[in-house]
């Protein structure tokens, strides 16, 4: 069968966009990123795209005077790619009712918490404010609600004593360059489904063990 076609769309540094890049250049991985698009021209993350040769386009929404016509362009651009998926890999822009929902089930992001706690914005900021011991990230369908939508994975990390919003979003975002991946890998492959509200997997996945934070000895 032939690789996923994915668009990746960012905003700016691109970390999560390297990981699926790299992922993608593994063989066997079922998909290929035919297309990265930035909302802004400058994004440092356009070198992982050039780097590897993919394609890029900046659609830089101070063109466009309304949310719906930003997103109609966004929309167009990526029929006429014929892209499979899009990823939305810290692409800080609200999209509109219209394109989540000509891309629902084909949409999917990636957030710096364990959804549906810690919505928005600043939130490792907002993750240590609320003192939790455990944090993390979600991949996750879009819908029309911000950070909402039926997960498709999550990773755990501790939140430490000592930590600052610095080194926790570190150790949030090492997980989310393992997640994101496996993740698309899974719904690609038909294994992560959609079902209601909600993604149901396939039996033969199975997880196992658990994170505590303070630790048993
Ligand atoms: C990531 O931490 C991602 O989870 C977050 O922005 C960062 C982008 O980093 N996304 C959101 O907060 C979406 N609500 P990156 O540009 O290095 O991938």
């Amino acid at each position: 069968m032939a690789n996923a076609s994915i668009a990746v769309l960012i905003s700016g540094r691109g970390s999560n966009l390297k990981s699926l890049i790299d992922a993608c250049a593994d063989d066997g991985f079922p998909a290929e990123i035919s297309l990265v698009i930035s909302n802004r021209p400058k994004a440092p993350g356009l070198k992982h795209a050039e780097t590897a040769g993919i394609r890029q386009a900046v659609i830089d929404h101070r063109d466009f005077e309304t949310r719906e016509e930003f997103d109609a362009a966004l929309d167009e651009r990526l029929q006429a790619e014929g892209v499979d998926f899009v990823c939305l890999a810290g692409f800080m822009r609200l999209l509109s009712d219209g394109f989540v929902d000509e891309w629902r089930g084909r949409l999917i992001n990636i957030h710096p918490s364990l959804l549906p706690a810690f919505r928005g914005l600043n939130v490792q900021e907002r993750t240590l404010d609320a003192g939790v011991k455990i944090a993390g990230c979600t991949v996750h369908f879009v819908s029309p609600e911000l950070d909402a939508g039926p997960i498709i994975g999550q990773a755990a990390v501790p939140v430490l004593p000592t930590d600052n919003v610095s080194s926790l979003s570190s150790r949030i975002l090492e997980q989310e360059h393992k997640l994101y991946p496996q993740c698309l890998r899974l719904v690609v492959e038909g294994k992560a489904r959609i079902s209601g509200a909600v993604v149901q997997y396939d039996a033969e996945i199975q997880c196992v063990g658990a994170l505590l934070n303070p630790p048993t000895d």
